[in-house]
């Protein structure tokens, strides 16, 4: 037998059994967002290497250490995107999005890669829901976009996390507090990895988002951007405060917080877990990125937004215990005995599917005891036997698998008779307030009358 190949490290399939999962996440991401505006946009894994050059920041680490970058055929540099912000102002302004009303409020869904130490709640492949806003410069985008990420982790049943802000100024107010930066480490150069070596000169502030423990021991005792805020960003931030408290959101000032992109201005937030099993993880980080759009070309637009790992979400849902729905159920499995049963179930399944209802049918020619046993293992609610009695008959027992009560129905008005019977063990569970038996698409069926 030939050797099997395994997944690349860092990266996860994502089976079945968990699939579901992801699906409630992201109908939750997007939901969330329709509910504040955003709609949905999709850009390419890959974008030409300079995008991210230019938009993440050449002095980053996850420019100079962390980009899966290639030459593809036609000699060109292209890079897996790393993040979803840069690809989002570049769609922003190749599809002249400026010229629609603003602001622009825009979300994805999206893979990203970076050449990281895989390491729990660190992949090399992972996935982001982010959202972006274009156009408003306000503290109060900035407190909305915060209110987003805060509903969307209730809206999950999410607990055990906080939100930590920060500001980061403006280039004006920057530019004294690199020279602070500056004056403080170079008396400590010795000391700093070779990457900071190099950052000390062009983009000192990276110097604190360093991983390398040296470092971060250093960068511990930094001068803080907060006390080198000019008037109007320190106004900027006190309204976010303010906007914060007034909407209920409970928050921290982490002067430590820098982000570990070029692109921020001004506000930047994370939202942090402190569950034991995901203490400190990162789940959401964002803040405002006003120079972004006119570094990338386009004319000054003000922006801010965020992305979460959807990961590391799940890996702090779990750890709380957060409630997943169940997996939608297999609503009917037909069990057949001959060709001409097959080809009846078949026709059944097609029409019943195309109800909405979820149906298998034996297409492997096994036996109907084993037809059944396989019904079992998959939960199908219920089941039902055609063989040749039963098209000679024109009649059908429909088995509920989790009680065993069986209920003739005419073959040739079996959907309608399957829909009744569905629609009354629905609406006993709504009578019986057991809504806990319920599942998404029984939910969805009620109210929409399906079934
Ligand atoms: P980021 O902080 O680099 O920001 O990533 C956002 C989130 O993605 C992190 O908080 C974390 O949950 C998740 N994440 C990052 N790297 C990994 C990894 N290696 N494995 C698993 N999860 C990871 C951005 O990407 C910005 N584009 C966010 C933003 C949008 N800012 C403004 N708009």
């Amino acid at each position: 037998m030939a050797a099997t190949i395994q997944a690349i490290k860092g990266t996860r399939d994502t089976l079945p059994a968990e699939s579901h999962k992801n699906q409630y996440i992201e109908r939750t991401a997007l939901d969330t967002a329709a509910a504040f505006g955003f709609r949905e946009m999709r850009t390419p894994v890959f974008e030409y290497t300079e995008l991210f050059d230019r938009g993440v920041g050449e002095t980053t680490d996850v420019v100079q250490k962390e980009m899966y970058t290639f030459t593809d055929k036609g000699d060109r540099s292209i890079t897996l995107r790393p993040e979803g912000t840069a690809g989002a102002v570049r769609a922003f302004l190749e599809h002249g999005l400026f010229n629609e009303p603003l602001p622009q409020k825009l979300c994805y869904l999206t893979s990203c890669y970076r050449y990281e130490k895989p390491q729990a709640g660190r992949l090399r492949e992972f996935h982001q829901f982010g959202v972006e806003c274009f156009g408003a410069a306000s503290a109060a985008q900035d407190a909305e976009i915060i209110s987003l990420a805060d509903s969307f982790f209730a809206a999950l049943g999410l607990s055990d996390y906080t939100l930590e802000i920060n500001s980061i100024g403006c280039p004006t107010c920057r530019a004294a507090y690199s020279n602070a930066l500056r004056a403080y480490f170079e008396d400590k150069k010795d000391r700093l990895c070779d990457t900071c070596l190099t950052r000390l000169d062009r983009n000192p502030m990276r110097i604190l988002d360093c991983k390398v423990p040296d470092c971060q021991a250093i960068a511990a005792d930094a001068p803080a951007m907060l006390d080198y805020l000019c008037d109007d960003c320190r106004a900027h931030f006190e309204n976010l405060k303010g906007y914060l408290t007034a909407l209920g959101i409970s928050y921290e000032v982490n002067p430590r917080i820098v982000r570990g992109l070029d692109y921020y201005t001004r506000t930047v937030f994370e939202f942090v877990s402190h569950h034991p099993q995901t203490q400190g993880l990162v789940l959401c980080g964002g803040g405002r990125y006003d120079g972004l759009v006119e570094e990338l070309g386009g004319s000054p637009m003000p922006a801010c937004g965020f992305a979460v790992g959807l990961e590391r979400l799940q890996m702090a849902m779990d750890a709380v215990g957060a409630p997943f729905p169940e997996a939608p159920p297999c609503n009917l499995a037909l069990v057949t005995a001959g060709e001409a049963a097959l080809l009846k179930a078949m026709a059944l399944a097609a029409d019943l599917r195309a109800e909405g209802y979820s149906v298998t049918v034996d297409t492997v020619g096994r036996s109907i005891k084993a037809q059944m046993k396989y019904a079992n293992k998959i939960g199908a609610q219920y089941t039902a036997v055609i063989g040749d009695n039963e098209l000679e008959a024109g009649t059908v027992k429909l088995k509920n698998m989790e009680t065993s009560d069986e209920t003739e129905l005419p073959l040739d008005t079996f959907c309608e008779g399957f829909s009744d019977v569905l629609m009354r063990r629905l609406t006993d569970a709504v009578a019986g307030a057991d809504f806990g038996s319920l599942t998404q698409p029984d939910i969805d069926r009620l109210l929409g009358g399906r079934g």
